[in-house]
């Protein structure tokens, strides 16, 4: 599964320009200000399924200094890293696929936006909270960025699972009953490129303290 996933995003990392992906954004200030909003630049910070996006960059900008961007995509990586030039050693770069990422150490923040909907599978959705418990410290921040309800059902051409906030916070806790508290929810409309709205959500969620594992 994981050779046909990375397959079929470094296939679109290579057959078009970053920014003519559908989910390209010019500056992510939504995810910078609820990044901003629950840490200071000292935070270790996880971009889950980050790919080509421009939020290592800000966050370079913004002081923060302990920063990894994950994906599957090698592809993908690379157009970051010869986009941040010199900056690019400032980052950690990981290729992996969430669902099998065995972290090694713990994070501040992690930072989803537009990965976890491919999760169609339950098991697979299983493994991605799996993850996300080993690499999230006590106390620390999750945002995920998913399709709204009234989102489209596909995206890069794969079917998504869609969510209104209060059922991905009802998703969350039936994978990690308990772990996590909702600290905030919001709607949100990504244009892309080509002039199409598509309805998002996002969901900001705090990690219970004394939840350590
Ligand atoms: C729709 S793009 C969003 C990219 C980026 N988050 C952004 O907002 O610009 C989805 C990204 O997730 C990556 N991805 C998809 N499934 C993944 C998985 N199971 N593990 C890691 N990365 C994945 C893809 O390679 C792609 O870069």
């Amino acid at each position: 599964m994981t050779d046909d996933r990375t397959t079929h995003w470094n296939n679109r990392y290579s057959g078009s320009a970053p920014d003519d992906l559908s989910w390209y954004e010019a500056f992510p200030a939504l995810s910078l200000s609820l990044i901003a909003d629950a840490t200071g630049p000292g935070a270790g910070v996880v971009d889950i399924g980050g790919g080509a996006s421009r939020l290592p960059d800000a966050l370079l900008d913004a002081g923060y200094h302990d920063i990894t961007v994950l994906d599957l995509s090698a592809q993908a990586l690379a157009l970051s890293r010869a986009r941040l030039g010199d900056r690019a050693g400032a980052v950690t770069w990981q290729v992996a696929d969430v669902t099998g990422w065995q972290p090694t150490r713990r994070y501040d923040l992690w930072h989803d936006r537009a990965v976890f909907h491919f999760l169609t599978d339950v098991g697979d959705r299983a493994a991605y909270a799996r993850t996300l418990e080993a690499a999230l410290a006590p106390g620390g921040t999750a945002i995920l960025m998913t399709f709204a309800d009234d989102g489209p059902e596909k995206c890069s051409g794969l079917p998504v699972q869609r969510y209104a906030p209060e059922d991905l916070v009802a998703e969350i806790d039936r994978l990690l009953p308990g772990l996590f508290e909702m600290r905030k929810t919001g709607r949100f409309a990504h244009i892309t490129p080509g002039g199409t709205e598509q309805r998002f959500q996002y969901v900001r969620f705090r990690r219970r303290n004394g939840t350590g594992g």
